[in-house]
């Protein structure tokens, strides 16, 4: 199955994104998380996101990572059967909770691209694998900057989104900070030279941060299932619902984006966790 995806979008002035993140799912249905079904958290995003339609249906999808909780290949199953509502073009990478090895070999079969380069209008796409196996914490190795640098060399001429799942900043909270991207730096100087590189986007922490390095910002999304408490330095849940993001690219570079979130009132975590 090829490693580059073409989409089409609507207008061709503009792409229009929808980032879903870290749904951590199981094989059982009613698994939960601290207290939330996140099969049924992340099919009530998803009923946001198919009730979208005209100038608010988007063009792709992006999924960031976490999306099993249990690595079990009944949990991608389902991922894959929920995803089909939907019916736009998505593409996906690893976090720290998934089993990498396993997707890339099951999803071509489910039905799933594993295209890690998308060009759509005159922006590319780059979906990096940041996962260290078995361990929380981000790393980007040799041959993930191999490929990088080829996108970016290759088309100097195109706005750049990078999707990766850790956090390149810390986000001031210690115990979710030992798990960052452990070579943000390597990362950050590299992207220093390409100027149409102009977003970062990630998942993993659960909580919407935004910061400006450079000439790119580095965005985190919450998870379409639970919420960390920010700006804590142990472990903490926070009363947001579930969301999205939304992302709108034009062809100077430039974009827009906004958070998106469930108003149900269903989706009430166990405040009393002490970790997960
Ligand atoms: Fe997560």
């Amino acid at each position: 199955m090829r490693e580059t995806a073409s989409v089409k979008s609507a207008d061709s002035d503009i792409v229009k994104i929808v980032q879903l993140t870290d749904l951590h799912i199981f094989d059982d249905p009613n698994g939960t998380l601290l207290g939330v079904v996140t099969a049924d958290s992340f099919q009530a995003v998803l009923n946001e996101i198919s009730a979208m339609t005209g100038d608010n249906e988007p063009d792709l999808i992006l999924v960031t990572g976490d999306i099993s909780q249990d690595y079990s290949e009944g949990s991608y199953r389902r991922f894959a059967s929920m995803m089909r509502q939907v019916e736009k073009p998505m593409f996906w990478l690893p976090g720290n909770h998934d089993d990498g090895p396993l997707m890339y070999r099951i999803f071509p079969d489910l039905g799933l691209s594993i295209a890690r380069q998308i060009f759509c209008n005159n922006w590319q796409i780059v979906m990096l694998n940041t996962q260290v196996y078995s361990n929380p914490c981000g790393y980007l190795p040799a041959d993930q900057f191999e490929f990088l640098t080829q996108c970016l060399e290759s088309h100097r001429d195109m706005n750049t989104l990078i999707c990766i799942h850790h956090n390149t900043f810390r986000v001031n909270s210690a115990w979710l900070d030992q798990h960052y991207l452990k070579n943000a730096d390597e990362l950050t100087g590299v992207l220093h030279h390409y100027p149409n590189v102009r977003c970062v986007l990630c998942g993993h922490v659960h909580q919407v941060t935004d910061v400006v390095h450079d000439h790119i910002r580095y965005i985190s999304s919450p998870a379409t299932s639970i919420q960390f408490l920010p700006d804590s330095d142990s472990f903490g849940l926070d009363s947001a619902e579930p969301g999205w993001r939304e992302l709108t690219l034009h062809r100077d570079g430039s974009f827009e984006t906004t958070v998106k979130r469930l108003h149900s009132g269903l989706y009430v975590p166990d405040y009393a966790s002490l970790g997960y």
